[in-house]
């Protein structure tokens, strides 16, 4: 179905952008601030360390008045727990506080809504010595820190995310720098899944005390969702779809919406003995957690087919947020070949991310807030200081689009805030590649001058918002 009269974006329509502390803010030692595992994890070969990042902790007020030059809405970062907790639990630290409610207010300021993520892949080295989310006190830990932000910062901040997709860090955490695994483990999906139960668990008690403390904020997970494409109409194919859809996304929306633990991915933690193990309170904790509306990063679909692998040949881990693997048995992640690629090999696709908001909404009648999305590029900036990212541009143009082609079909948005507002360090890819709408001058190793520019896709998102969405022209 093509529509021929879109409906319009609602006119509060939260436009922005994204970002998360260990990737844009630098200073990972300043001012009292802990070591998070990503300080202490050994990087990539060939990328430069989070020391400095985008800077972003020195220069936030150059930062968000760039954001408010291009209309912005929204600005979704997240706050460094060991900036706030220096070990993670325990002492606060009051120059962590300040930062934020420095950050806050600046938005606030220019009428920038903040949308805080609460935690984004940067667990306090203290605690991961302690065992991570190994650790049943974790989901504790992460309730008091709730508790310590919803204080500080609740009476100004109402839009709060809880985990930044935990869905990735279950099904690829230690490729991404976290979420390790005890030594001689016997059942590593075990192991795992007990992980995912206590973040689950964890999120559940941080929704609640939210309403509890904050009856007018809203509060929702924000996991990474994609679409699982069966490779064929052959039968087996579409089980496998169906299997990959359960275990990479309904087994977290499922449980953040409805409190349940979705029935193919249990069936398949029973039949590999890996079920996790619930604590009294678990249960009712996610019974009584409700979402406000679901966060959710897109970056592109995933095809399955039918796996005939033995569970000996399985390869290990997913390789990054959105690339393969293999589950034996379960499904086998192959190419989908109507896709373009980005230079980084991710699949492009637009139209799947009309069909994963319409999924979404169908089964979870939440209004949906997209908290990333978009195009990691070689960016180069010219002799006379422009950046010329007509492929970012034409990225944007194809996957908006395709928001408003959903919101015809009736879906219910609360805004966009794709990845990222400025150049910061990849997950695993460093500074070369780059996402933001500004430019930041410097290279893996080669801090230069750290300044600022507005790339050609900044002034196209200024003209996109200030139309609210209806002008996408170059
Ligand atoms: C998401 C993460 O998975 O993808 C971000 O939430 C990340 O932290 C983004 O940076 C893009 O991935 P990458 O690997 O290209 O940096």
């Amino acid at each position: 179905m093509k529509h021929k009269r879109l409906k319009p974006f609602p006119k509060d329509f939260l436009w922005g952008a994204s970002s998360s502390a260990y990737q844009v803010e630098g200073a990972s030692l300043e001012d009292g601030k802990g070591p998070s595992c990503q300080d202490v994890k050994e990087i990539p070969e060939g990328t430069s360390d989070l020391k400095v990042c985008a800077d972003q902790y020195h220069r936030y007020k150059e930062d968000i008045a760039l954001m408010a030059e291009m209309g912005f809405k929204s600005y979704r970062f997240s706050i460094a727990w060991t900036r706030i907790l220096p070990k993670g639990t325990g002492e606060v630290n009051p120059k962590g506080i300040e930062y934020y409610n420095n950050l806050i207010n600046e938005c606030l300021k220019y009428g920038i809504e903040p949308i805080i993520t609460m935690f984004h892949f940067d667990m306090p080295a203290t605690l991961d010595e302690r065992g991570s989310w190994g650790n049943p006190d974790s989901v504790q830990w992460f309730v008091d820190f709730a508790r310590i932000l919803y204080e500080n910062y609740g009476d100004r901040v109402k839009y709060w995310l809880t985990i930044n997709e935990q869905n990735v860090l279950t099904l690829s955490g230690p490729v991404i720098g976290t979420l390790h695994l005890p030594e001689n483990c016997t059942n590593v999906l075990k192991e795992i899944y007990q992980q995912n139960h206590h973040m689950l668990v964890a999120q559940a008690k941080a929704m609640v005390l939210c309403h509890e403390m904050l009856p007018n904020a809203k509060i929702g997970p924000a996991p990474n969702i994609s679409l699982v494409y069966p490779a064929t109409c052959k039968p087996e194919d579409v089980i496998a779809a169906q299997n990959f859809n359960a275990i990479r996304n309904w087994l977290y929306l499922d449980m953040a919406v409805y409190g349940i633990y979705n029935a193919i991915v249990w069936s398949w933690l029973e039949e590999n003995d890996a079920t996790p193990t619930f604590v009294p309170g678990d249960k009712e904790a996610m019974k009584n957690a409700h979402p406000d509306f679901i966060g959710f990063n897109y970056y592109n679909t995933a095809t399955v087919a039918a796996s005939d692998l033995d569970a000996a040949e399985e390869t290990a881990l997913m390789g990054d947020q959105q690339s393969g693997r293999e589950m034996a048995g379960i499904f086998k992640q192959v190419d989908n070949p109507n896709l373009p690629k980005t230079e980084f090999g991710w699949e492009i696709d637009p139209v799947g991310f009309r069909a994963t908001t319409r999924e979404m909404y169908s089964r979870y009648h939440l209004p949906l807030l997209v908290t990333e999305n978009g195009l990691g590029a070689y960016d180069t900036l010219t002799e006379d200081g422009k950046v010329h990212d007509a492929y970012r541009i034409h990225y944007y143009q194809d996957h908006i689009r395709q928001i408003q082609e959903s919101i015809s079909d009736g879906t219910e948005f609360l805004g966009y805030n794709p990845w990222s507002a400025i150049d910061l360090i990849s997950t695993h890819e460093g500074m070369v590649k780059r996402y933001g709408f500004i430019y930041v001058d410097r290279d893996e190793f080669d801090l230069k001058t750290l300044d600022r520019f507005r790339k050609d896709s900044f002034y196209w998102y200024k003209k996109v918002i200030a139309s609210n969405g209806e002008d996408l022209s170059e």
